[in-house]
């Protein structure tokens, strides 16, 4: 029987992850795939760490042991950093390998140009593991895309953020003791800055955009906010209300314009994120023909990370046509200009009874109200107004009564 041979990159939770499930799992790929599966060398950085990897595999710190191994199918990639991944993934494309990838940052910033250099060399690009770890969101969209038209993807995608708005709000917990919890059980990094200022989920929202619509925002333009001006009294102040603050990254079309916004958003319990707590990891698909979609699950961790390389590697393996780039739509929600429709807001710090812009609708106590306004009309007010802090509430917001109408 033929073999396919693969060699992994890093070996650390996601490399270490893929190579015991392809030990475990080899009779399933070898039915699926009609061949044996076999990894031929693994790529290291620190020749002095102990690991668990048998005798027959070549472990190297050099690349080019790799680029010169006899056969080479597959290269997965599973280390840290965008330099110089990159160019070892060109190399590998080059070589006639396909590839898989788990590096968002570096998959957000190249993820373009190796896809259009995996189409000249005939070969198939898998990174279902940079979004949403062991959720099957880039294959679901795939199949989707097919025929549906997608409208919007909206998703918890980082869970260190989720986990430390659960933990806020269930043990009534500050952000810094949230993120020492998140760290001590292993959710964050000692540097945290990536997953709660939202860099993190920046940059799976690019790669969510651009396998949906066909194309990114201008990353500058993008509104990404982290989770670290969320306060207990507001978490506590939406609770209140019905509420709760999620991290969502927003991908959608109004008309011809696209929208990404990475940020803390209010949704109540009819919305479906509502109920997604600690580390999981969700995304919603809404597109025409079958309406919403939810998938939920584990966001990282080294086996559902693995679920997300070894179906990828199922997926290059049998170099699908779709793998060479589909035709997604563009003819998505007719809507006014972003910006100018009217959305539901909570507003805290804003000292005044009245404002002669915004509609409020509810007042929840003092400094603290709901309106009802265009996004230029909350920043307006900000501007006018220091100390205001303002978050969309998505869906309906279930207000009590309407207080004041000055619009
Ligand atoms: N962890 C998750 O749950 C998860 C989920 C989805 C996606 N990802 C992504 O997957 C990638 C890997 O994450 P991880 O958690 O597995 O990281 P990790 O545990 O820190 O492991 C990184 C591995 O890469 C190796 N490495 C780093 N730089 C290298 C270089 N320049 N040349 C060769 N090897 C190098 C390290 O070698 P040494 O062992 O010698 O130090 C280590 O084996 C990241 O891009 C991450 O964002 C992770």
């Amino acid at each position: 029987m033929s073999v396919i041979k693969v060699a992994i990159l890093g070996f650390g939770t996601v490399g270490e992850g893929f190579y015991r499930t392809i030990q475990s799992h080899a009779e399933e790929l070898k039915a699926v795939l009609g061949k044996k599966v076999e990894v031929a060398a693994i790529l290291i950085k620190n020749k002095q760490k102990e690991r668990d990897i048998s005798s027959d595999v070549l472990v190297t710190t050099e690349f080019e042991d790799i680029l010169n191994l006899p056969q080479l199918d597959v290269v997965v990639e599973a280390i840290v950093d965008k330099d110089p991944t990159y160019i070892y993934l060109r190399k590998a494309i080059e070589r006639g390998s396909h590839i898989i990838t788990a590096n968002k940052e570096m998959f957000a910033h190249y993820g373009q140009e190796l896809l259009e250099l995996a189409k000249t060399h005939h070969v198939s690009v898998g990174y279902e593991a940079t979004v949403a770890g062991g959720i099957p969101v880039i294959q679901t969209l795939r199949q989707l895309l097919n025929v549906n038209r997608v409208q919007q993807v909206q998703g918890i995608l980082n869970g260190t953020s989720n986990f430390i708005l659960t933990e806020m709000r269930e043990k009534k917990l500050s952000f810094t003791e949230a993120l020492r919890a998140a760290q001590e059980n292993g959710y964050a990094e000692a540097d945290p800055t990536n997953d709660v200022e939202g860099f993190d989920a920046f940059y799976k929202a690019m790669i969510l955009s651009r396998l949906a619509f066909s194309e990114e925002p201008n990353w500058d333009a993008v509104e990404r906010t982290g989770i670290t001006s969320i306060t207990s009294e507001l978490i506590e102040t939406a609770g209140r209300l019905g509420l709760r603050f999620k991290h969502i990254a927003s991908i959608k079309k109004f008309g011809k314009q696209l929208k990404v916004s990475v940020e803390p958003v209010l949704v109540g319990n009819e919305h479906p994120l509502y109920h997604v707590e600690g580390v999981q990891n969700a995304v919603n698909i809404s597109s025409d023909i079958v309406g919403q979609i939810t998938l939920q699950g584990p966001g990282a961790g080294m086996f559902p990370t693995a679920s997300a390389v070894i179906e990828d590697l199922v997926y290059v393996c049998q170099n699908r046509p779709d793998s060479e780039g589909f035709q997604s739509t563009s003819d998505t929600i007719a809507s006014p200009e972003e910006g100018q429709h009217e959305e539901n807001w909570l507003i805290t710090g804003f000292k005044h009874a009245t404002n002669d812009v915004i509609k409020m609708i509810d007042h929840i106590e003092d400094g603290t109200w709901i309106a009802k306004a265009k996004k230029e009309e909350m920043k307006e007010l900000s501007r006018q107004n220091l100390g205001v802090v303002y978050f969309p509430i998505i869906g309906e917001y279930e207000g009590r009564h309407i207080l004041t109408r000055l619009a």
